[in-house]
Parts: structure tokens; sequence; C-alpha cells
């Protein structure tokens, strides 16, 4: 098959629902701009907390940014993560992988709850050296402390030799995803429709107001107690009303570039690769029935920095079929990603009643869907983990002392994290007496001990409370919940609540 020539997104063959002009004055109480993957995640999580939203785009819903992904779903962050750490400390780079962690599980939820046909799947991802500095002992040590580093932070994840399709050492990262961006989108745009969403396309925003707060679009007013900036770039076209904030935040935009094409089912294993080049390449399958499509990107550059940007394809394309000659190439594409001076998303309110995000670098599905968690969250008046650490507003993320755990263990996400990511051992075997471990069986955490004469004891791991999973307390020999303190002895009876019931038995 010969490579097209026009650069159209794979995605883009999908069809989405099409949505009328705004014509005639409206009120809400939240008006969303921007209907990409912010913006429809944000206005769904408002109609589903109760709130009347309009969203309005300027051309067509999930054709700009998020139409333009190559739909990585991870919290594996551009920024390694030692380099989190040394930057911001250990609890500010747990929270800010725990903030992407917290929107796969909820891309998880919104699919499974609305039924969306979203072709999405969890899957490892591998971060690996590329072929120029495998050999380089610093690499390979800072592989081996990303892998370490997130274990400690309890995700999923192991140094390995050799990542599998490139055969170069690398990081293994359990519990990724991938999925087809616009599928997702027409479907969760339907969902927020079916809430009583009102959706306009060919709806520009041309001016706002903040007293009384409205937007003026198409020579119509949509009046709203609070308005999200969900355009990606929030400064264009928007500065007079934005810019207290944003313009000082010096966006850097940096275009990167995709190639797409078919290879026979199976040939490569389903997962997400990214190298530590700079700028990195990454690639990703999407399964069909009868084929699979391999997506490889990369060749990012400051956006107008690059004369020939034709070769930026070329380069691509001679390494992806280097990689798999059997490779029939059919689309190519670019897309544009946004970095920030320390590497972290600009996610929350910019004024008053007025909200906004962007910074996403190579996380946009992540981050996106994060921006509509934090906004509906800062709307609907909730507490977020997460506020703080993303704040628009922030001068600087200090490294300094703070029980980041802790003090959020109330937020939802941490009553199904610990059942998301890794168990703390696969074996039986390595229960030690007096040991207490989290074993996964059957796709569920069970809470397994081992008594002083060697007898195994095994309960449900999820806490009769409100389940969260139970942690091993060894000086004690108790399972204890980290959420609101509940303790079980290692039968699972009750020692205090809130938890009134025992762990629930299993099968031994
Ligand atoms: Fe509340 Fe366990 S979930 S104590």
């Amino acid at each position: 098959m010969a490579l097209r020539l026009d650069t159209q997104p794979y995605w883009g063959e999908t069809a989405f629902p099409s949505y009328s002009k705004l014509d005639a004055n409206v009120r809400a109480d939240v008006a969303v701009v921007g209907g990409g993957i912010t913006g429809l995640t944000t206005a769904f999580l408002l109609a589903e907390a109760g709130r009347t939203v309009v969203l309005l785009e300027r051309g067509r819903c999930a054709s700009i940014d998020t139409g333009h992904t190559s739909a990585h779903v991870t919290m594996v962050t551009d920024a390694r993560l030692n380099e989190l750490v040394d930057r911001f400390g250990r609890a500010h780079a747990q929270a800010v992988w725990d903030a992407g962690f917290a929107a796969i599980a909820e891309i998880e939820r919104l699919i499974i709850e609305n039924d969306l046909d979203a072709q999405f799947d969890w899957v490892d991802g591998f971060l690996h050296a590329s072929l120029g500095n495998k050999d380089d002992a610093d690499e390979l040590d800072a592989l081996k402390q990303d892998a370490s580093l997130a274990r400690e932070f309890g995700f999923d994840a192991e140094f390995v030799e050799a990542a599998p399709l490139v055969g170069l050492p690398g990081v293994r990262f359990g519990s990724q995803a991938r999925l087809h961006p616009r599928a997702y989108l027409a479907g969760l745009a339907r969902a927020f429709a079916g809430r009583g969403g009102r959706i306009f396309e060919h709806s520009e925003a041309s001016e706002f107001c903040d007293d009384p707060m409205s937007i003026k679009v198409n020579g119509h007013t949509i009046s709203c107690a609070d308005i999200v900036i969900a355009t990606h770039n929030p400064v264009v076209g928007l500065d007079n009303f934005f810019s207290a904030t944003m313009s000082q935040t010096r966006l850097a935009l940096y275009t990167s570039y995709v190639v797409a094409g078919r290879v026979p089912k199976g040939a490569i294993g389903d997962a997400l690769w990214w190298d530590t080049a700079d700028p990195y390449r990454y690639l990703r399958v999407e399964p069909h029935r009868d084929f699979d499509v391999v997506i490889y990107g990369g060749e990012d550059h400051k956006t107008g920095q690059v004369e020939h940007t034709d070769t930026c394809y070329r380069n691509l394309e001679a390494r992806v079929k280097k990689l798999l000659p059997p490779i029939e190439l059919t689309h190519r594409w670019s897309g544009q990603v946004i970095e920030t001076p320390d590497g972290l998303p600009y996610i929350g309110r910019v004024a008053e009643r007025q909200y906004s995000a962007t910074g996403f670098a190579g996380n946009g599905m992540t981050f996106g869907t994060l921006s509509g968690i934090m906004i509906a969250d800062a709307i609907a008046g909730r507490k977020n983990p997460w506020a703080e650490l993303f704040d628009p507003g922030r001068v600087a993320v200090t490294r300094g002392l703070w029980d980041y755990v802790k003090e959020n263990a109330d937020y939802p996400f941490y009553l199904v994290r610990d059942r998301l990511t890794a168990p703390d051992t696969y074996s039986l075997r390595s229960i030690r007496r007096g040991e207490g471990k989290i074993i996964e069986r059957d796709g569920a955490k069970v809470a397994a001990s081992r008594d002083d004469r060697g007898k195994l004891v095994m309960r449900s791991a999820t806490c009769t409370h409100m389940g969260c999973i139970v942690k091993w307390n060894s000086a004690e020999q108790t399972w204890d919940c980290p959420c609101h303190g509940s303790r079980f002895t290692p039968g699972g009876r009750v020692i205090s609540g809130p938890a009134e019931s025992p762990l629930a038995e299993v099968e031994e």
C-alpha cells in the first residue's frame, strides 16, 4: 500500500456525532469552551454531578489536539520519576503519578458505567534505553532507579534486561492503557447529551464577561455561573480574560510527528513503548481482528523552528520500517504538545469562577482526564488531592514534608487505588512466618499471612468499611486499613472500627 501524502490522523476515519451551531441565548450552570478530552470530560463529570452544562466548540469536537494524539494512556510522565523526586521530593513525585493513574482509572470507570465502545484495554508500558544510550551505565542506573521508585510508590514496575520488540534494557510498568480517542470521546459526548448536556459546534466564544458571567457566541449570549477554558492553549484568543495567570507561564509549544501502518496480527505484543532519547520516540498498537495497526511517533521540535518538516516523517518511517519490516504505512500526522517550565501541568482556577488546564506535555489523555476530574471537583466544592500541586498560580512546588497519602485517604481514588496497583507478592511461598502480604487471586486482592507455626491464613483484603485494601502491620501482626483506621486480626476479626464486619473468607 502506498503511503498517503496527506496528513490525516488514523483516528479521523471514525465517525463522531455532529452538533448544531448555537443560535439562541442560553443559560447554564457551567459553560465549557473546547470539545477535546479536557472539555468533554469536564462537561460529563459536571453533568453527572447534577450541573446544567453547555459545551462550545469552535470547529468539530475531538478534531484538534485530541484528534491528533497517539493515545498512550499512561501515568509515566515525560519527566522521569527520578527527576520528579529530585525536583519536587518523593511525596510530590508520587502525587504526580497517582494523579495520572487516577485518570486512567476514571477513564475505565466512565467506559464501564456508560457502556462506551472505546477499544480500551489495560496493557504494559515499556520505558527503554535507546540504541544510542543502551550501554551507558548512568542510563541503566536511572532506569533501575525509576523501577524501584515506582515500586516503592505502589505501582507495578520492574527493571527488565530486554524489553519486548526492541530487546533493550528498560522498565516494565503494569496497568497502563490504550484506547481509541475519537471513539471514546464520541461515546462520552453521547453520554453527556444523554444527561441533558448541550454541545454546540461551529460556535466560537468571541467575548467573555465576568459581571455578569457570560460568553458571546455567534451573536448570542450564554449566561452561566462558572466558565471552563479547555482549549489546550488557553491564551489563544482569550488573553484579555486569562492573561493574568497564563501569560506568565511561558508555555512552550512543540510539534510531534506520528506515522501509522498495518502489521500482521500478533506481529508485536499489545503494549506501549517509549525510549529515553531526547526527543523520545513512542510506539503503540491498535488491534484489529485480522491485523494490527502500529502507531509510532517522535521527532519533536519547538513549533515553527524546523523548516523541512517532511524530514521528520521520513526519519520516523525509516526507523519503524527497520523495527518492523512488514509494516505497510498508511497514515501520518502531527500534533502539538505544550510544556511548562517545571514540567507539571497547570490545572484549576485562574480567576474567580474561571478554570483552565494546559501544559500536559506527552500525557494529554491522562492529564486531560485529570483536568476534568479536578475542575469538576473545584466547581462542585469537593476537596481534591492535587489542587495545590497543579495550581496554575503556583510559584514553585517545594520539596517540603507532606504526608500526601494520609491527608488524602478519604478521596475516592484512594478507595480504589490499591485494587489497581501491584500486589506485594505473586507467590504464597515468599510469605515467611509472622509475615503478611497482599497477593492477587483471580484478579482480587487477598490478605495472606503465616502464623508462627507456619500456618497460612487468607482473608479478603478489602476493608468492610468502605472498600480500601488493608495493609499488614508487622509490629502488631494485624491487618490495618489506611483509609479510616479499621484494624483486623490475621483471621479477619474486627479489632477496632469504623468497620463492623470481619474481612470476608476466601477459599484457601
Ligand atoms: Fe474505612 Fe477501611 S475503608 S476503615
